[in-house]
């Protein structure tokens, strides 16, 4: 039996981990919005004023911190007044970007009413690539404004009186690609009048620019000026993919795994780039609003379904435990997309809902969220072999929230098990609780017909002495709860 030591300095804070870090994504795309999301309210599946609950109640038990919406690429295709208002009045328009037809049937109310019943915040993208500032001007205050104007009243019409007060707004999405395509320095000239303007209207409200590659943002900069105040986050998104959803060999598993290195890599070159330019006059975060795995599987006729299955669950995992390591640098993510799209938390059709293996890793992270992130190492020897050489097979976060130190350990290698030794320096373990999601196949993927092929179970364990024993399975996520 392989055996390692983890050791946790229960005092030595490396930063809090905003609980923004743990965010979704959700596109009108696909399944992720119709089906997922509304399903109207004359449907047969159980709904709140046409929302249906099964989803929503599972989101909400993520407790979701934010929602990043409409899209995607379909942000910048899309005009906020399509979707307001009596919703048998609302023009049907052609998705553009994903080749659907888009109802409008769900609309800005309806996405503050989700974010309500789930408690996200809400995250909206602003239509720069065919939208203007007047109409970024308009949005805005349709959501923010208790002023007696003109979309204000036009929100209190349509039965809302008090403001939704939106905190966050991104400028246009992948504005290199399909919300431009831009120059980055005419984004960055854009970019500054839509924020001149906006800001203005909205002096408390965060601004995500649009971000890219180290070419992209450097003529980003060049184009804002020197105007480090006029961006809170700078927007990062990255995909990866090794071998099919479901049909991937085993050294298809290995490199996705390894692939985490290179965002670790992006984060950290991008962090580089915001330093020289902010020179310390403002903290501008990175919002990683973007991320998952996209297998071959997703197209775009097919709106991008694809399974989802144990490998995805541990990679995530691997992704959210380096998001942790760097909350001095991340100060947002989200996943894509929410339901029924690439790496989504679930499975809709018709009545039906089931739940993917991504989601138990996000079910397990609950307990980093706001905690404060504590210096953790292994002396663990065990390593997987990729083409670059050997990698470490365990990976692993803690955080402390009051006396409760959340430890998440990924054990990715896919034969062998490791017996670990948790010690806390400055303290000493006395409860712990544990749960691990792992199967006998990497493959292994929940269906509607066996919805609880991946879920989490309870774990072998022992606190003794002060000190937690554990026992981590191969290709598993494992979460432990220590009490001090
Ligand atoms: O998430 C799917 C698409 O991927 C988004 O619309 C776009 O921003 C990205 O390219």
């Amino acid at each position: 039996m392989n055996k390692a030591k983890v050791t946790i300095w229960v005092d030595e804070v490396k930063g809090r981990i905003d609980p923004d870090i743990y965010g979704h994504f959700a596109e009108h795309l696909g399944g992720c919005i119709y089906d997922g999301i509304w399903v109207g309210e004359n449907s047969e599946i159980p709904n709140e004023g046409g929302i249906r609950k099964d989803t929503a109640q599972a989101f909400k038990e993520l407790s979701p911190p934010i929602l990043r919406w409409p899209g995607g690429c379909f942000a910048d295709a899309y005009h906020f007044e399509d979707g307001i208002g009596p919703r048998e009045k609302r023009p049907r328009r052609w998705n553009i970007w994903w080749e659907q037809e888009e109802s409008n049937q769900f609309g800005t109310d309806e996405f503050i009413r989700f974010c309500r019943m789930t408690g996200a915040k809400a995250y909206i993208c602003l239509n720069v690539g065919s939208g203007s500032i007047e109409e970024a001007l308009n949005w805005m205050e349709y959501c923010n404004s208790s002023a007696d104007v003109h979309y204000a009243n036009l929100r209190r019409q349509n039965g809302q009186p008090e403001p939704y007060n939106v905190g966050y707004w991104s400028v246009g999405n992948e504005n290199w690609g399909c919300g431009g395509p831009f120059d980055p320095e005419d984004y960055g000239k854009v970019y500054r009048r839509f924020v001149n303007y906006l800001r203005r209207a909205n002096p408390d409200v965060k601004f995500i620019a649009c971000g890219g590659g180290a070419e992209w943002n450097e003529g980003f900069f060049k184009g804002l000026g020197d105007r480090p105040y006029m961006v809170d986050y700078l927007s990062i998104h990255r995909y990866f993919h090794a071998g099919n959803d479901v049909d991937f060999s085993d050294s298809d598993y290995y490199d996705l795994m390894a692939q985490v290195k290179s965002l670790e890599d992006y984060i950290e070159l991008t962090a580089k780039q915001i330093e020289t330019f902010a020179r310390g006059r403002k903290k501008i975060w990175i919002a990683l609003d973007e991320w998952g795995v996209w297998h071959p599987q997703a197209r775009v006729p097919n709106g991008l379904w694809q399974q989802n299955t144990l490998r995805d669950a541990i990679f995530a995992a691997r992704v959210l435990n380096l998001l942790n390591l760097h909350c001095d640098k991340v100060g947002m993510a989200n996943i894509a997309q929410t339901f029924n799209v690439l790496q989504c938390v679930a499975f809709t059709e018709g009545p039906k809902m089931c739940l993917t293996p991504t989601y138990w890793t996000f079910h397990m992270f609950k307990g980093h969220m706001g905690a404060e992130l504590l210096r953790c190492e292994t002396d663990s020897a065990l390593t997987f072999k990729v083409d670059g050489g050997d990698l470490p097979a365990l990976d692993l976060s803690a955080s402390r929230n009051k006396g409760e130190i959340t430890l998440t350990l990924v054990n990715q290698h896919l034969t062998e098990d490791v017996k670990v030794k948790v010690a806390l320096i400055g303290a000493r373990a006395n409860d712990c609780a544990m749960r691990v999601l792992t199967a006998e196949d990497p493959r292994a993927h929940n269906t509607f017909e066996r919805p609880d092929v991946v879920r989490p179970m309870e774990g072998e364990f022992e606190v003794s002495d002060g000190e937690v024993t554990a026992l981590l399975p191969s290709k598993s996520v494992v979460l432990l709860e220590i009490k001090t």
